[in-house]
């Protein structure tokens, strides 16, 4: 096991070049199945989901070669529909690959994805909508057994802006006969990065960003070239850290507007944030003050991803905070790790109250999810003494880096390896 070990109190000052969007990327490498060729990935950043992926395609009979930040993914060698049930356990993103390969060979097979960590995630409205364009979905022994020799475009409304289905639903369109239009599609900026990445490729496909998609099947599809978004949670999270930790930070390479929700909550809380196009500043004393209730909701409202690392930010506030978690139902599990560190939050259901305490002190926690483990490394950083963040598993589905993006920003923080002595 890998340890994270963060020495609090110091304040925060540099520069950074955030990472390609995690939830960009992993549809984009889904989406290179549609056509087979060439897909040339730029800014593609290297994560364990990342790698999930590619064992997929891999799976799948296509290649993919790293150069630098840089994926090139071949698929023409495409010979298999099949996912198994290891591969889709790895990574809960895994059912993106559906509706991908569905619009190329009109044939899959794949267990549901993996256990749940934020509470129930189911794939209804996936199944749903695939079914309304004329697939067959069975499920045996565990598996989904999908076939689909002809898609057919038509209209859909997800009963909710479910990201995972409307990528889905744009991934199979683009194999289907005739115009698809979806409504209530979610609006992440992922959204339109994947649009775009598809319209580079030749696609036909317009509207994301906005609740009505409309995707025109079946045009000729050529190899491509695609930078990949930055990651606004990863944004986010150095945000938080600066906030908490107080200094004064620069992140390059991201799109202020995607972050407006949590710059206004941080502004709110006493930090001054100025930005520019594509970068974001950020200043604090280190003493916030709470903020109005944060209320998680789809795009644009505040990102769920988000809630933990802000949540952290809090915890030393003066006043107290309310989070209302309207996404997962499960998504406080970093609560109890944060109280080891002294912090006071009480939750009821999707309600967890933060009241801000004076002190925080350096404990021996666990990371419990991927944001969550984000949050106690932004919660070490204003706690007195040294913490030791374990289960650095979950971290690393999303960060790139994070140990060495906070050392960069002067934070007191070293990775250490299973094999090393903590
Ligand atoms: C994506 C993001 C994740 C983010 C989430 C919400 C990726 C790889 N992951 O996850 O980081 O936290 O959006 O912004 O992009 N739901 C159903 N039935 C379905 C599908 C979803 O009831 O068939 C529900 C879910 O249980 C959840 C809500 O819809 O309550 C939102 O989920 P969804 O937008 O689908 O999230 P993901 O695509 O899984």
């Amino acid at each position: 096991m890998n340890y994270l070990k963060i020495t609090g109190g110091v304040r925060l000052h540099g520069e950074l070049e955030i990472q390609g969007a995690k939830n960009s990327v992993l549809p984009i490498l889904a989406a290179t199945l549609l056509n087979a060729g060439e897909s040339v990935i730029h800014h593609c950043p290297k994560l364990q989901d990342v790698d999930a992926s590619i064992r997929i395609l891999k799976q799948l009979g296509c290649s993919a070669r790293w150069e630098g930040n840089t994926l090139t993914v071949h698929t023409q060698d495409m010979n298999c529909g099949e996912i198994p049930d290891h591969l889709m356990r790895e990574m809960r993103s895994s059912v993106i690959f559906l509706g991908a390969i569905l619009g190329r060979c009109g044939r899959a097979v794949l267990s549901y994805p993996g256990g749940c960590e934020l509470g129930p995630r189911p794939i209804d409205l996936h199944l749903d909508a695939l079914r309304a364009m004329g697939a067959r979905i069975e499920e045996r022994g565990g598996y989904l057994h999908c076939s689909a020799p002809k898609l057919q475009g038509c209209e859909i409304t997800l009963s909710l802006p479910s990201v995972g289905a409307t990528e889905n639903v744009i991934l199979a369109a683009c194999g289907a006969e005739g115009t698809t239009v979806l409504c209530n599609a979610a609006r992440e900026p992922e959204i339109v990065d994947l649009q775009a990445f598809l319209c580079a490729m030749g696609a036909d496909v317009q509207g994301a960003g906005s609740s009505t998609v409309v995707i025109q099947g079946q045009k000729k599809l050529h190899d491509c070239e695609h930078r990949v978004i930055s990651d606004r949670i990863v944004a986010a999270t150095y945000l938080a850290a600066a906030a908490a930790a107080g200094g004064e930070i620069l992140l390059r390479h991201v799109d202020y507007r995607h972050l407006s929700p949590v710059t206004a909550a941080l502004k709110e809380a006493g930090c001054t944030v100025r930005s520019h196009l594509d970068w974001v500043q950020l200043q604090s004393s280190g003493g916030l003050r709470a903020v109005r209730p944060v209320r998680t909701a789809p795009y644009p409202g505040f990102p769920t991803d988000a809630q933990a690392v802000l949540m952290a930010a809090m915890l030393k506030s003066r006043g107290t905070t309310v989070f209302i978690e309207n996404i997962f139902e499960n998504r406080y599990r970093h609560v109890d790790e944060l109280t080891r560190m002294g912090a006071n939050i009480r939750t009821e259901g999707r309600v967890a109250v933060v009241c801000g305490v004076p002190v925080l002190h350096g404990a021996r926690v666990r990371s419990t999810d991927l944001r969550g483990g984000a949050a106690l490394a932004v919660a070490a950083l204003s706690a007195q003494g040294e913490s030791v963040i374990s289960e650095l598993h979950h971290i690393d589905r999303g960060y790139a880096d994070l140990a060495g993006d906070l050392a960069r920003l002067g934070a007191r923080v070293a990775r250490v390896d299973e094999d090393e002595k903590i």
